[in-house]
C-alpha cells in the first residue's frame, strides 16, 4: 500500500476552517488588546494569567528544534502525549469505518481514544517475548487500517523494539505508524526522531511527564513531517497549552542537566531494583527494562499487590493483563522509596 497523506486525511478534516484566534488576525504591534474578550483587569493572582497563551508555544517550539536538530514546525506541542494520541484518532480515522492496529500488552489509552472516537481497535499480541510479531501486523493490516501504535520502550513490558523493524513495517504500511517514545530516555535505544523525514507516515511521541518529571503539568510532543503536524494545528482546541505549563517548561530548559542527572539515576536505581527483587523466591521473573519501571512475575501476584497496599505501597497489578499474567509493574522509585518497598516484599514473604 503506499503512502498518500491526502487520501488518509478524513474528509471534514481536509475540509475544515480551522478556529481563527483572535490574537492571529492582526498583524503589527499592538498595545491594547481588546480582541479577545480577556479580563484587562487581571486576577486575585499576583503573576499575569489574564491573556491567552501562545496557541503555537512558539518558544518551547524553538528550544525543542535545537535539541533535536529539526524545524519547529515539525512539532507539535499537547496537553500531554495523550492530547496528541487523540488527534491522531480525529485526524485520521472514520468513526465506524477505519480500524487501528496495537500491539498488545500496550499502553491503555490507545484503546480508549479508539473507542471514544469509535474506532475499532485490530490486535497484533506480541510474542511471548515481548517482540513484535511481524507475521501477526501484516495478517491484521487492511486498507481501512489508518493507525498503527508501537510504544518503545514499551508500556507495561518496558522492553524496546529494534529501530530497524519498527523502520521496515513504516516502509511498506500505508497508513501512519505511530511510535510512541513516551520512556525513550530510560533506554539505551537512540530515538526514532531524526527518520520523520525520511519516513513521511511516522509520527513520534514523546512526552514531559516521565524523564523530565513534569507529568502534572501535561505537555506532550507530537514529531512529524510539517504536513502531518499543520494537521495537528488544524485540528486541535487554540489554547492547548497553558501559559503555566509553557513557562514552566521553559524554566526546566535552563536546568536540563538537572533532568539529565535524574534520568541517571533513575536507571541506576532500576538495576539495583532488579538485582534484589531477583533475591526474593515470589519473584519468578524480573523482565529486562529500557523504562522508568519493571515488569515483575510473581508466585501470588494478587496476594502480593494487596500486602503492599496494606504497607501504603501501591505498585500496578497487571496480573490480569494479556501475556502479563502474574505481573506487578513496579514504577522505579527514589532510593528511599525502593527499599521500602524491598522491606515491605521481604515482608510479605515471611507471611506468605
Ligand atoms: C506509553 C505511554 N504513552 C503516553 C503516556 C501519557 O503521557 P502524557 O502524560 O504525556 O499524556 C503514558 C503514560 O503513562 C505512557 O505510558
Amino acid at each position: 500500500m503506499a503512502f498518500k497523506l491526502d487520501n488518509l486525511v478524513r474528509e471534514n478534516i481536509r475540509n475544515l476552517t480551522p478556529y481563527s484566534s483572535a490574537r492571529k488576525e492582526f498583524s503589527g504591534a499592538a498595545q491594547i488588546f481588546l480582541d479577545a474578550n480577556e479580563n484587562s483587569f487581571g486576577s486575585p493572582l499576583r503573576e499575569n494569567y489574564n491573556r491567552y497563551p501562545d496557541p503555537l508555544q512558539t518558544e518551547i517550539k524553538k528550544k525543542i528544534a535545537e535539541l533535536y536538530n529539526l524545524k519547529p514546525d515539525e512539532i507539535f506541542v499537547g496537553n500531554g502525549s495523550d492530547e496528541a494520541i487523540d488527534l491522531l484518532f480525529r485526524i485520521f480515522c472514520r468513526p465506524q469505518i477505519d480500524n487501528v492496529l496495537i500491539c498488545p500488552p500496550t499502553y491503555g489509552m490507545y484503546q480508549v481514544s479508539a473507542e471514544v472516537n469509535d474506532v475499532k481497535v485490530k490486535r497484533a499480541y506480541l510474542t511471548k517475548n515481548f517482540e513484535l510479531d511481524s507475521g501477526a501486523i501484516q495478517n491484521e493490516l487492511d486498507e481501512n487500517t489508518k493507525l498503527l501504535f508501537v510504544c518503545s520502550p514499551n508500556n507495561p513490558t518496558g522492553n524496546s523494539f529494534k529501530r530497524e523493524e519498527i523502520l521496515r513495517i513504516a516502509k511498506t504500511f500505508g497508513g501512519i505508524v505511530v511510535v510512541d517514545e513516551a520512556y525513550i530516555h530510560f533506554s539505551g535505544e537512540q530515538t526514532i526522531v531524526s527518520e520523520i523525514n525520511n519516513f513521511p507516515n511516522l509520527v513520534v511521541l514523546q512526552t514531559f511527564s516521565k524523564a523530565w518529571g513534569l507529568a502534572g503539568l501535561r505537555v506532550g510532543l507530537a514529531f512529524a513531517n510539517r504536513e502531518i503536524i499543520k494537521l495537528f494545528n488544524r485540528v486541535k482546541p487554540p489554547y492547548n497549552v497553558s501559559e503555566i505549563a509553557q513557562q514552566a517548561i521553559l524554566r526546566a530548559f535552563e536546568n536540563k542537566s538537572q533532568a539529565d542527572e535524574t534520568i541517571v539515576e533513575i536507571v541506576s536505581e532500576r538495576e539495583k531494583l532488579i538485582e534484589k527483587l531477583l533475591k526474593f523466591s515470589c519473584v519468578k521473573k524480573v523482565y529486562p527494562s529500557d523504562a522508568n519501571f519493571v515488569l515483575v512475575k510473581m508466585t501470588d501476584a494478587e496476594k502480593i499487590y494487596n500486602f503492599l497496599l496494606e504497607e501504603k505501597i501501591v505498585v500496578r497489578n497487571r496480573s490480569n493483563v494479556e501475556l502479563c499474567t502474574g505481573c506487578l509493574r513496579i514504577t522505579i522509585g527514589t532510593s528511599e522509596e525502593n527499599d521500602n518497598l524491598i522491606e515491605a516484599i521481604s515482608k510479605t514473604e515471611r507471611e506468605l
